[in-house]
Parts: C-alpha cells; sequence; structure tokens
C-alpha cells in the first residue's frame, strides 16, 4: 500500500459534466482523490480499466446496444481478483457521491425534494398563518404543547458500516472547511491533505460488516447520532425558531416546551427479532441515561465557566448565602451530584456495587429545576441575555432529551401477547384460549382488569418465550415514565389485542404506559375503526388511557399486503374514521406513522407526506419513525438535522392550523374505484400467478440479501414457513428494488390509471384532484420519483442471466410492460414529456449515478448466476464482492429498500 500522493492526472474517476457547479466541483475532487487512492493501491492500469467501465456504462446509455455490448464485454473480461476490487471502487465512489449531494443539500437548504418554489419555511408559514386571522396565542399555544416524536428505529437498511458513516462526516467537515478558507492557501493544503488521508482510510476499510450487529450496538449508533449531531442541533433550531417567534409573534417559546422529540426503537422493538431481550432493554435504558448524565456533565462544566456573574435574585441567594459567584455555587452542587449519576449508572452497567450519599439526578425535573432557577435569577438582575445564552440551550436539551436522551418504545408482536394467555389460559383452567373467540376473550380480559387479585401465579413455571413476554413486562414496571414512549403491538386487529397489553402491564405493576395498536394489513386497517371504538367502550380501558390514544398506521405492510395504491387509500380512510370516533369521544388521537425510507415503504418528503394527511389527523401531535440509512441522512449532520427539525415543526403547525382541505364526494369514489382496481391486479400477480413467487426468488437477489448482516433483525418473521407471507417488508422491497423493478409500490397502479385515461372525463378527473387534493398530487409526486428510479432495461438483463424457464421470462416481460404502461399513464396525467421534468436535482442525482451504478447491476447478475451455479459454493472474494454490489447499488439509489 501505497500512501504518498501521486499527481497521476489519468487516476481520476469522471463525474461527468451535467450536474451543478459547486456539487460537481466537489464531486470531481472527491472523485480525483479516490482514484489516486486506488491507483497507489492497485495500479494506474486498474484505474483507467474502471474509468472504462464507467465511459462504456454511459456511452450504454446515451448510445444504446453498441454501447451496452461494449460494457458487458468490458465486465465479462474482468478476472476473477478484479471483480471485487472493482465493485469497490463503484460503491465507494457512489457514498463520496452521496456525501457530496449530502453537503450541497445542507448548504442550500434543499435537503428534501419540492417542486420548485415549495420547499417550506417557518418564518413564510408564520406570516401564512397571521394573515389567516388566527392569532399569535393560538398559534404560539399550538407550538408550545405540540409534540412530534421522531421515533429512531433499527430497521436494518443502513448499508454503511459506523466507522466509515463517521469517516464520511469528517469528509462532509472538511468539505465545509474548504469551502470557508478560499482565500488561505496553507489551511487550505492542510485540509486537501487530510480529506485525502479520509478517503485512503476509507478506501482500506471493510465496507461490509463481518458480523450482525448486536441490538445494543444498534442503541448505541442511535445514541451517537444524538451524541455527535443531535445534540447540537437541537438549541441551534430553538435559536432559529425563538428568532422567528420574535419577529413575528413578539415572544419565544416556554423554556419548558419541546415540540419536537426523540424516541426510539433500538433495544425496545422484539417483534421478530429474538436477540432484543427484557435484559438487553434494559441495558439500553442504563446505556441512555448514562449518555445523557455524561453530555450534560460537559454543559455544566462549560456553563460554570461562562456564569461567574455575582448579582443574583433572593431565591438563588437564600441557596448558596452571600457567595462571590452564586450560579457556581448551584452549578457546582450539580455537577457533584451528576458526577455520582455517571458513577451510578457505569457501576450498574459493570455489575459492581455503588454507594453514594449524593442525591442523583435521574429525572429531568431534577436538572431542570435548577437551571430554570438560575435562568430567573439572571433575568430579573437585568442579565437577560446571558440567560438566554449557553444557559437557554442547556434548557431547551432537557426539555428534549430529558435525563434518557431519547423515549424508549417497546414493540412485540400481537400473536406473542395471544400465546401467553394462551398458555396462561391453559394452566389454570384447562382450557384452550385459541378456541375462544373475540367477545368470550374480551369479557375474560375485562373482568381481569378490573379485578384486585392477581391472575399470573407467583412462581409460575412458564415456557421460556411467554418468561421473555413476561420478564419484558417487568421491566417496563420498574422503569419511570419519562424513560419509555408506548407499546406498540404489530400485527394488531382485534380489541382483545390491547387488553392483553394492558392486563400484563397491570399484572406487572408500574404505571401504565400508552398501548398503540400497530394496524398493517388492508384488513385490519379498515377494522381499526370499530375496534378502537370498542375500547373506547370499555370504562376500564377508558380509566387507564387518560383521554389519549395512540394508534400507529404501517406503511409498508399494508403495501405488501394489498399493494401501494389500496394501502395508502385505505391508510388515509382508516385514520378519518380514528379521527372522528376519537373526536366524538373527546379523546385526543395521536397517530404514529411506520414510514420507512422509500416510496415503497410510505417515505418521501415530510412536508407533503404530513399535509396530505386528512383534515383533523394532525392535531398538534404526530408519531413517525426514521429508519435506518435515513437516520444518517436527515439527523447525521448538525446542519441537515436543523432543517429537518425545522421541517418537521413546520409541517405539523401547518397541518395543525391550516388543515388541508376534505376531498370532495366524487373524488372519494374515485379513489374507492382505483384502489379497488389497483388491489384486485396485485392480489392477481403477487398471490394468484403460479410463477411470481418462482420468478421473485430467482431474478431478485433476496436470498443473497439475507446474508448481508445489516441489523440484528433476522430478515423472516420466526416460526412460520418460509414463502413471500413471512418475508418481511423490508428485504421484500429491498429485493425489487435490486433490480430496479421497484414492483411492490406501483403493481396494480398500471391497470388502474390506464384505464381510467382512456376517457377524457376519467383523465380529467384525476388530474383535478392532482392538483386540488394533497393526498392525490403527493401519491402522484412519489410515485413519479420511483418510477424514475425504475428501470426495466435493467430488470431484462437480471432476467436474461438468471431466468432458463421461458415462462417466467414471459412473466418477466408482462410486469415490464405494466411499468411502460404506468410511465405513459403518469406521463398523460402530469402533462410531462418526461419524468421529473418539474425536480431537476433528482433527476441530475439520478443520471449522474447510473454510469456507476448500471456496471454494479450487472456484475450483481453475473456474481449471482455463478453463485446458483456452483451452488452457493463461490471463493469468499466472490461473495463479498456480490454483497459490495448490493451496498453500491443501495447507496447509488440513496435506499435500500
Ligand atoms: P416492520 O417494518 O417489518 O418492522 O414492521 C417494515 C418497514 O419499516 O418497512
Amino acid at each position: 500500500m501505497n500512501n504518498e500522493q501521486s499527481p497521476a492526472p489519468s487516476a481520476t474517476l469522471s463525474v461527468g459534466d451535467d450536474f451543478g457547479e459547486s456539487l460537481r466541483d466537489n464531486m470531481t475532487l472527491l472523485g480525483d482523490m479516490l482514484g489516486r487512492t486506488i491507483a497507489d493501491d492497485l495500479g494506474e492500469k486498474f484505474v483507467e480499466r474502471i474509468e472504462h467501465i464507467r465511459a462504456d456504462a454511459k456511452a450504454a446509455r446515451d448510445a444504446g446496444e453498441a454501447g451496452r455490448k461494449a460494457l458487458a464485454r468490458n465486465l465479462h473480461d474482468l478476472s476473477e481478483d478484479e471483480l471485487l476490487p472493482v465493485t469497490r471502487a463503484f460503491n465507494q465512489f457512489l457514498n463520496l457521491a452521496n456525501i457530496a449531494e449530502q453537503h450541497h443539500r445542507a448548504h442550500v437548504r434543499h435537503v428534501e425534494d419540492y417542486r420548485p418554489g415549495t420547499q417550506p419555511y417557518m418564518d413564510s408559514l408564520l406570516s401564512r398563518i397571521l394573515e389567516k386571522g388566527i392569532p399569535a396565542e393560538r398559534i404560539l399555544d399550538t407550538l408550545s404543547t405540540m409534540q412530534v416524536d421522531l421515533v429512531l428505529t433499527a430497521h436494518p437498511t443502513e448499508v454503511v458500516r459506523r466507522t466509515l458513516i463517521k469517516k464520511y462526516d469528517m469528509i462532509d467537515q472538511c468539505l465545509g472547511q474548504l469551502e470557508a478558507c478560499q482565500e488561505e492557501p496553507e489551511r487550505r493544503a492542510r485540509l486537501t491533505e487530510r480529506l485525502e488521508e479520509l478517503i485512503r482510510q476509507a478506501w482500506h476499510t471493510d465496507e461490509i460488516r463481518r458480523e450482525r450487529p448486536t441490538p445494543v450496538d444498534e442503541a448505541r449508533g442511535g445514541f451517537a447520532v444524538i451524541e455527535n449531531s443531535l445534540w447540537r442541533a437541537l438549541p441551534d433550531f430553538y435559536r432559529d425558531l425563538d428568532r422567528q417567534l420574535l419577529t413575528t409573534i413578539g415572544e419565544r417559546l416556554p423554556l419548558t416546551a419541546s415540540p419536537i422529540r426523540f424516541a426510539s426503537w433500538m433495544g425496545g422493538d422484539r417483534d421478530g427479532n429474538p436477540n432484543v431481550t427484557a435484559k438487553v432493554t434494559h441495558e439500553v435504558l442504563r446505556q441512555g441515561r448514562l449518555m445523557a448524565a455524561s453530555l450534560y456533565m460537559d454543559d455544566l462544566r462549560s456553563l460554570r465557566s461562562q456564569l461567574s456573574m455575582w448579582k443574583a435574585n433572593a431565591d438563588i441567594l437564600a441557596e448558596t448565602g452571600e457567595v462571590n459567584e452564586p450560579y457556581r455555587a448551584i452549578l457546582d452542587k450539580l455537577m457533584v451530584r451528576m458526577q455520582a449519576t455517571c458513577e451510578a449508572l457505569s457501576a450498574e452497567l459493570n455489575g459492581d456495587a455503588y454507594v453514594t450519599r449524593e442525591k442523583l439526578v435521574l429525572t429531568r425535573a431534577d436538572l431542570q429545576e435548577p437551571l430554570m432557577r438560575c435562568h430567573a435569577s439572571l433575568c430579573e438582575c437585568g442579565m437577560a441575555s446571558i440567560a438566554n445564552g449557553a444557559l437557554l440551550d442547556t434548557l431547551r436539551r432537557v426539555a428534549c432529551f430529558g435525563m434518557t436522551l431519547s423515549r424508549l418504545d417497546i414493540r412485540q408482536d400481537s400473536e406473542r401477547h395471544t400465546e401467553v394467555m394462551a398458555e396462561l389460559v391453559q394452566t389454570l383452567w384447562n382450557e384452550d384460549y385459541a378456541d375462544w373467540d373475540e367477545e368470550r376473550r374480551q369479557e375474560f380480559l375485562i373482568r381481569e382488569l378490573g379485578s384486585r387479585r392477581p391472575l399470573i401465579p407467583r412462581h409460575w413455571e412458564c415456557s421460556a418465550d411467554t418468561r421473555e413476554v413476561l420478564d419484558t413486562f417487568e421491566t417496563i414496571a420498574h422503569e419511570p415514565r419519562e424513560a419509555l414512549g408506548s407499546y406498540v403491538i404489530s400485527m394488531a386487529g382485534q380489541p382483545s389485542d390491547v387488553l392483553t397489553v394492558a392486563l400484563l402491564m397491570k399484572e406487572a405493576g408500574g404505571a401504565y404506559l400508552p398501548i398503540a395498536p400497530l394496524f398493517e394489513t388492508l384488513a385490519d386497517l379498515d377494522r381499526s375503526g370499530k375496534v378502537v371504538d370498542r375500547l373506547l367502550d370499555i370504562p376500564a380501558y377508558r380509566a387507564l388511557i387518560h383521554g389519549r390514544q395512540e394508534v400507529m398506521i404501517g406503511y409498508s405492510d399494508s403495501a405488501k399486503d394489498a399493494g401501494q395504491l389500496a394501502a395508502a387509500w385505505a391508510q388515509y380512510r382508516a385514520q378519518e374514521t380514528l379521527v372522528s370516533i376519537c373526536n366524538a369521544r373527546n379523546v385526543h388521537l395521536t397517530l404514529f406513522h411506520g414510514r420507512g425510507g422509500t416510496v415503497g415503504r410510505g417515505g418521501g418528503p415530510v412536508h407533503a407526506a404530513i399535509l396530505s394527511q386528512p383534515p383533523g389527523s394532525v392535531n398538534g401531535s404526530l408519531r413517525v419513525t426514521e429508519q435506518g440509512e435515513m437516520i444518517r441522512f436527515k439527523f447525521g449532520q448538525p446542519e441537515v438535522a436543523i432543517r429537518n427539525m425545522e421541517i418537521y415543526a413546520i409541517s405539523v403547525l401547518e397541518a395543525s392550523l391550516l388543515p388541508p382541505p376534505a376531498p370532495r364526494p366524487e373524488w372519494r369514489e374515485e379513489m374507492d374505484r382505483l384502489a379497488e382496481q389497483a388491489h384486485r391486479v396485485y392480489v392477481h400477480v403477487v398471490r394468484e400467478t403460479p410463477g411470481f413467487v418462482p420468478y421473485f426468488r430467482t431474478v431478485t437477489p433476496e436470498t443473497a440479501l439475507g446474508q448481508l448482516p445489516l441489523g440484528s433483525r433476522p430478515a423472516r418473521r420466526q416460526k412460520q414457513g418460509g414463502g413471500v407471507e413471512t418475508l418481511r417488508a423490508i428485504p421484500w422491497i429491498f429485493a425489487w428494488t435490486q433490480t430496479r423493478l421497484m414492483l411492490p409500490a406501483w403493481l396494480g397502479s398500471d391497470a388502474a390509471f390506464s384505464e381510467r385515461i382512456e376517457t377524457p372525463e376519467g383523465l380529467a378527473r384525476l388530474q383535478e384532484m392532482m392538483t386540488q387534493w394533497p393526498f392525490f398530487g403527493t401519491y402522484l409526486d412519489l410515485l413519479e420519483m420511483l418510477l424514475s428510479k425504475a428501470d426495466p432495461s435493467i430488470t431484462a438483463d437480471y432476467e436474461q442471466h438468471l431466468l432458463p424457464d421461458p415462462e417466467l421470462r414471459l412473466l418477466g416481460e408482462s410486469l415490464r410492460e405494466r411499468l411502460a404502461v404506468l410511465r405513459g399513464a403518469l406521463l398523460t396525467i402530469t402533462g410531462q414529456k418526461t419524468l421529473l421534468e418539474h425536480a431537476p436535482l433528482i433527476k441530475q442525482a439520478i443520471d449522474v449515478r447510473n454510469p456507476y451504478i448500471d456496471p454494479l447491476h450487472r456484475l450483481q447478475a453475473e456474481l449471482l448466476q455463478r453463485q446458483r451455479v456452483a451452488n452457493g459454493d463461490i471463493p469468499v472474494s466472490l461473495r463479498r464482492a456480490l454483497m459490495v454490489t448490493m451496498a453500491g447499488i443501495a447507496a447509488g439509489l440513496r435506499n435500500t429498500g
């Protein structure tokens, strides 16, 4: 390995000329550095080879057949030894392209893609609300009481290793510093050297994890995002918000308000993940507290050095006596307690004993109270600007992160709870709970909820699975409520699913934790209103919830179950019903949106997504998942995180005070028709076409994906069989993304739309809905974004490599034909000549990456073929190359699945 910088001009990886200027400059800079790095490692000839492949891939896009042949020849000629480094080179370039793009987006504050002129900004929203005659107090009140929970989850979609993420963050910082010192040649030279060093570090680091992370590793990853980015970003976000509020309304946000908060599933989500145990949950909660305490320790140290003032009010002096530096005296005491808290938590995590006489800082109030008194005193003594400096920043952190950093949600599959009940009923009464109908189950659960005597025998010798569920309830019973978020029940479908959890919670003792049933199949979404209606009728249940109900909507599983269009409409209708049921009973409803990063999993720009929900559904509160790679993209760097928090705050404020219009009856009828037809086609293709599952299994890298050690959770739900049904939504979508058919996100809508646009009235209706109904307009925007990433010629290439069976080839052809029909229909509805005419940045981002992604697709198809021919027995380097192709394609599309 040669670490010397070689000036070889040929050793570059070109970017192409079709990109925005500063972005292109950064991409060129990083590409050049990567080129030199690879040249030093593997020789100039090798870089030239890569450059040829890239040029051929570009020609294949521009010039068609001849280029395609040249590319295929070039790739075919690669020796076995070259395959891994070639895939690595393309993968690394794509990751560097992502860094440059992300950097550019942060700079221009376009962290999400909207139509030109529609980027959401807080100042213009505040003016718009005031212009509508909504009084300033109402705005402030809504913002102060608003609760937007961003729930960071460990969904296995982050392909990039944590060690590389750190290097990428440093590369991003270097780019920023380079831009800031245009006129300082020495500094620039130093930074350029550092940048090159980082790129060399990344090149010489394995990009694929060798082992799966444990749930505790995953939680550490989540905490690292808070420590490295959100901790810094949050006070700045509130500073910006306060400035805007002071100019428009004349007041800042109250000190204890925290409209944006963070929750987490990392170490709490045990649905289908046997690695998340009660012990893990306990440990992760301690880790979060320890990190919070040590971060506050740094804050307190810095406050101590700054708050040297001597004037204080009577309240402070009553505590400190007449001392020279009363604030320092208060902070000294607090620091001793915080230090003891850190030590106590470390000891607990290490299993050591720890005794202290100090009162530990355990709750948000423990920390908030003395700091608020300091704040009040400084203000009273004429030092408001000092109070509203670093001290206010810490207070903002306390309000948001508390003493736990985030609130941990618990999630478990409804079936696991039912199994506990079944075992219990069997043990106690020798009856079969599975045979009881819903009514009998409810009757029993309600009776037990109201009973004073415990139901579960004290030393019950139950199965290991049941013990694990009970231990989890034990664990949460002992945690203070501010450490926890909600108890989410996946695959919830009946009131008894919720009552069971309420009963198990009661049995374990401790305060009630909000229970959020997660409705995630078409049938369950359609039934969700009835379920909640029934629950709210039960006095014992009503007594528990204190007027608040949370319901989670599952986007990806419902789309996997019913197709995206039918699922989207079912989600919309379910929310409408839930809103009206809860309003009628005076219960505050919080909807929790289980969205992933990709369109197929409910992803998309936040402002558009929130403003397209039914009116009344975002009523000052909202929870939403942020998953996998999206956590890095949206919150990994402070500047981007600030903007994303702002977008959430804007969207929820706007949807609460200026709700979107309700759909007209004829739009609803239209949606019913479209959804019904799309659903029919989806079900026919996915469930009733005999070749479909073999096609999926053969053409996509679904089985190879299972070997990518992305997360601690297995790719399939346990216990059931091995069909597509048991495959989780993430690998299902990931697999279709890799072959660029993107099928789950559109299948069925081809038939629904193409039929409607055949008549002028049908087309006019769809166009009217597109322009006047945010729900439908956003749906089409997302579909367009998705179709622009789909590429049937790449899919065809996989089919050629991997499908010997002519019948399956015909099926593939028919699917690609459907995609072409949909593309045509969408262009007709939107009145465009090409997709993304209105979104040049996304289009350019895709175009510039294609010459790097295309070779990865072709190599992946070839490697899959070799793996199958060899019955899985291929050399380790080829297996790694296959994994790198998957990671590279995901990076290139900026989405895993
Ligand atoms: P789940 O999530 O499999 O954890 O329910 C699916 C997704 O986020 O796509």
